[in-house]
């Protein structure tokens, strides 16, 4: 009986986590399988309960679990606690590291129904599907960070980026291995012109690339991938790059695929895996039901598919979403002129209701 840990967190993450447990339940009905539900509190949630928003007591079942779904954590209630209570920094970060979560998989792929919610023009963006493969335990994120008064009185702020040859090594193979079983092309995102780490970086990815000759290997800048992202998306395949630079180009690619709503993600790598959409926790559209579910409910097929080995639940709930967008319905950031906008708890049900029939 596979365990799954509910993380929903803050704003949205309340509205739609239970719409990807809709669909985990739907999967679970078609095919057999008994699901275990378990809910834990996270960030600002879990520090207005206890005072810390990551309680020993959630971290302990995050490690019981064999996978775990999060909401998304943060908003202007918590933005001014000291940093360690934060929900990112206190939370989030810690959460990833614990577990050992050093690749986030973030795959861009266009509906075709969403070809016009796209701010693409169509024949630009028609076709895109790649795949952004984020390092997501090192660089500016867990270097050590600093604030400190200097001689003349002003104050100066330090944040350090470190990466060393092993953390490079395994993000690399994932991304080449994943580049195999795909488009076979990998595209190493860095800023190798300015920065020490990024020349480390293009250096260990050359060397790695030589292992996996089948696949083709290019680098590009970070500052021409950001560009090229927007003049001609389906010239990608995988793009793997460094914590902060993923963590920028993922939003970007986001919305090439209508809304940052339906960007899924699966952080992996350690014993458990935590699946969460890209997106954060929506503060200005909390708790009116405007939410987009979908890049949950895709999050929830990616740990069908990474954790639990079952493949066809997956395409079970790939299908439904696609189904449920080819027939109209669109929640508020999808909408155009002629489909139905509905709620994110009935976008939930359409989906579950389409991988049942
Ligand atoms: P955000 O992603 O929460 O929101 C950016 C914009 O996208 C907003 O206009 C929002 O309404 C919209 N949006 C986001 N998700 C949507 C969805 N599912 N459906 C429809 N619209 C959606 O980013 P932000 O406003 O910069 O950050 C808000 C808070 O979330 C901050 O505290 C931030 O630190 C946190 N955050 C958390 C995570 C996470 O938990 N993984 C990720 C990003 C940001
Ligand atoms: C994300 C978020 C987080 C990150 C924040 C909330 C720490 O933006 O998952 O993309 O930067 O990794
Ligand atoms: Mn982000």
């Amino acid at each position: 009986m596979p365990d799954v840990l509910l993380l929903p967190g803050d704003g949205i993450g309340a509205e739609i986590v239970p719409e990807a447990v809709k669909a985990l339940k739907a999967v679970g009905k078609r095919y057999q399988i008994r699901f275990r539900f378990r809910e834990a509190l996270i960030g600002g949630a879990a520090y207005d309960a206890c005072g810390h928003p990551l309680p020993e007591e959630t971290l302990r079942l995050c490690e019981e679990s064999d996978a775990i779904l999060l909401g998304a954590i943060g908003g202007p209630k918590w933005d001014n606690l000291p940093v360690e209570l934060r929900p990112e920094m206190g939370a989030l970060l810690p959460l990833r590291k614990k577990l050992g979560l050093y690749a986030n998989i973030r795959p861009a792929l266009l509906f075709p129904a969403l070809i016009e919610a796209s701010p693409l023009k169509p024949e630009i963006v028609s076709g895109m599907d790649l795949v952004v493969v984020r390092e997501l335990t090192g660089g500016l994120y867990f270097g050590t960070k600093k604030r400190e008064f200097v001689d003349n009185g002003d104050e100066q702020a330090i944040d350090t980026l470190v990466y060393r040859t092993g953390e490079i090594e395994r993000i690399g193979r994932l991304a080449f291995q994943m580049a195999r079983k795909r488009r076979k092309k990998v595209t190493s995102v860095d800023k190798a012109n300015v920065l020490e780490s990024s020349r480390l970086w293009r250096d260990v990815i050359t060397g790695l690339g030589r292992e996996y000759p089948d696949v083709q290997l290019e680098h590009m800048y970070v500052d021409n991938c950001s560009m090229q992202l927007v003049r001609r998306p389906t010239q990608f395949d995988v793009i793997v790059t460094e914590n902060t630079f993923g963590d920028i180009l993922t939003d970007e690619a986001s919305i090439l695929t209508g809304s940052i709503g339906m960007l899924a993600s699966a952080s992996i790598g350690g014993k458990v895996a935590l699946y969460e959409p890209a997106h954060g926790s929506a503060p200005d559209i909390a708790g009116q039901q405007k939410a987009n579910p979908l890049a949950t409910i895709l999050s929830a097929a990616l740990m069908l598919r990474l954790s639990f080995g079952m493949e066809e639940g997956a395409q079970a709930i790939e299908a439904a979403v696609r189904q449920v967008l080819d027939e109209g319905y669109r929640t508020a950031d999808i909408m155009q002129p002629g489909k139905r906008q509905v709620t994110t708890a009935a976008m939930g049900d359409l989906v579950a209701d389409r991988i049942l029939a």
